[in-house]
């Protein structure tokens, strides 16, 4: 006899994901019915257990015991397939456990302190007015003008990297992008991310050597150099290091200038307020943040059997944390679905938290507020085109490709 399985009441597997189109469009509608109906369910398809209320994705990413190394995670979970479970060498940062993990941070940490970042405020914005005031009155695709380009020249210009190199910067970071945080790359996807993995190492190799000789300002001069209790970085570990910041810090930064513009020009009103007092800027940036976060999703594996929130979690199990539903959640954040730049008591989980809280936090929240700055600065009125806007396709992310402004000056 033919048994069947309930469908789930509630959306989940691949409906949570950018592949679903009503999902990559306007996933907030679907994010509140599942944290209303299902807050903690586990995900068959996805291999993951599914977390979306506000309180829970907290104790989730600030429970320190939990793991981050996907060679850790069952092989059947979501962690091991989407992320390199079967991987020989060590994982970068993101994906590493003490002692690991502190020990790479503690390296890096001192330069992306608020007070390190802030002397790059002066670069950043000199960054942001020279692509934003090359852009004429009319209309203009705002990410491949602005959102774009600013984040790689950024980075770029803080790890010290030949300025020349920075279109083939982006073009290998988006290429690496496109599969990472999902088993359902295709097999030439994977193949370009493979080699441009390689291209990437041995370009910074080339630098790393560059500034032992010439040693400059930059990051992999401070990474090269970097000693701590007698530590010192291995060449690979510098490559690797390098290479996440890239990642993390490239299609993040660009993704939370489109999603910032894409909510001032819904929300014309908004846009007046900050127009009229730049003086909100910081907590307009906030609300961003919350309101469309560029990172959807975050997660651990589970370090032992437990319970959580009713249910047997198992050891080896990935828990998927949802860092927009929880930023949607009303029980901390009244009103969720009002973009409001005047919103007080933010409760962020957009960059995570605990041990592997977002080391670029203070770096994109300053390339944020100096582009949207330039921004207003130079156009009276911001609003939609009339050409395309699109959201792009990357797991876990949330961010447009395309997105048609009218600018008028
Ligand atoms: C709006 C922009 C950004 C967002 C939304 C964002 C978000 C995140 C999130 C969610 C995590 C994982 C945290 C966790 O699981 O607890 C993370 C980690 C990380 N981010 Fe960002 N990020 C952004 C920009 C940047 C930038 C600009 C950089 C560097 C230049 C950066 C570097 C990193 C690094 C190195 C980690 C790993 C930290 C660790 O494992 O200890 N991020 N980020």
């Amino acid at each position: 006899m033919a048994t069947s399985v309930a469908e789930p009441s509630y959306p989940t597997g691949a409906q949570l994901t950018v592949f679903d189109p009503a999902f990559r469009e306007d996933p907030y509608p679907i994010l509140a019915e599942v944290r209303e109906k299902a807050p903690i369910h586990y995900n068959a398809d996805m291999g993951m257990w599914v977390i979306t209320r506000h309180a829970d994705v907290h104790a989730i990413l600030r429970n320190p015991a939990l793991w981050s190394d996907p060679r850790r995670a069952n092989p059947d979970s979501f962690y091991h397939k989407a992320l390199g479970g079967d991987r020989d060498e060590e994982p970068s940062m993101l994906l590493m456990d003490d002692p690991g993990h502190r020990r790479l941070r503690e390296l890096v940490r001192h330069s992306f302190t608020p007070r390190a970042i802030e002397k790059w405020r002066e670069r950043a914005r000199r960054v942001a007015r020279r692509h934003v005031d090359a852009i004429e009155d009319g209309e203009f695709d705002l990410i491949a003008r602005v959102a774009n380009p600013v984040p790689t020249v950024v980075i770029a210009e803080l790890l010290g990297v030949d300025p020349e190199r920075h279109a083939d910067f982006k073009a290998w970071s988006d290429t690496m992008i496109k599969t990472a945080f999902t088993p359902f790359g295709s097999p030439e996807d994977v193949a370009a991310s493979e080699a441009a993995r390689e291209q990437l190492a041995a370009f910074f190799l080339g630098e790393i050597e560059k500034r032992r000789e010439q040693p400059d300002e930059g990051l992999v001069t401070q990474m090269v150099r970097a000693e701590e209790s007698g530590d010192v970085l291995e060449d690979e570990e510098i490559v690797m290091q390098c290479i996440l910041l890239l990642l993390a810090g490239n299609l993040t930064t660009s993704d939370l200038i489109g999603n910032a513009v894409m909510a001032l020009v819904r929300n014309p009103d908004q846009q007046a307020l900050l127009r009229a007092d730049r003086s909100l800027m910081r907590n307009a940036v906030e609300e961003v943040l919350r309101y469309d976060s560029p990172v959807t999703n975050s997660g651990r594996i589970a370090h032992e059997d437990f319970e959580f929130g009713g249910f047997a979690i198992e050891q080896g199990q990935a828990l998927g944390v949802s860092l927009a539903a929880a930023n949607r959640d009303p029980a901390v954040h009244p009103d969720p679905d009002r973009f409001d730049v005047r919103r007080e008591r933010i409760h962020l989980m957009s960059f995570g938290g605990g041990r592997h809280f977002c080391l670029g936090a203070h770096l994109a929240r300053l390339e944020a507020a100096e582009t949207l700055d330039a921004l207003l600065d130079r156009f009276s009125n911001l609003e939609r085109g009339s050409g395309e806007s699109v959201y792009a396709m990357n797991a876990s992310f949330r961010g447009l490709s395309t997105f048609s402004v009218r600018g008028t000056r």
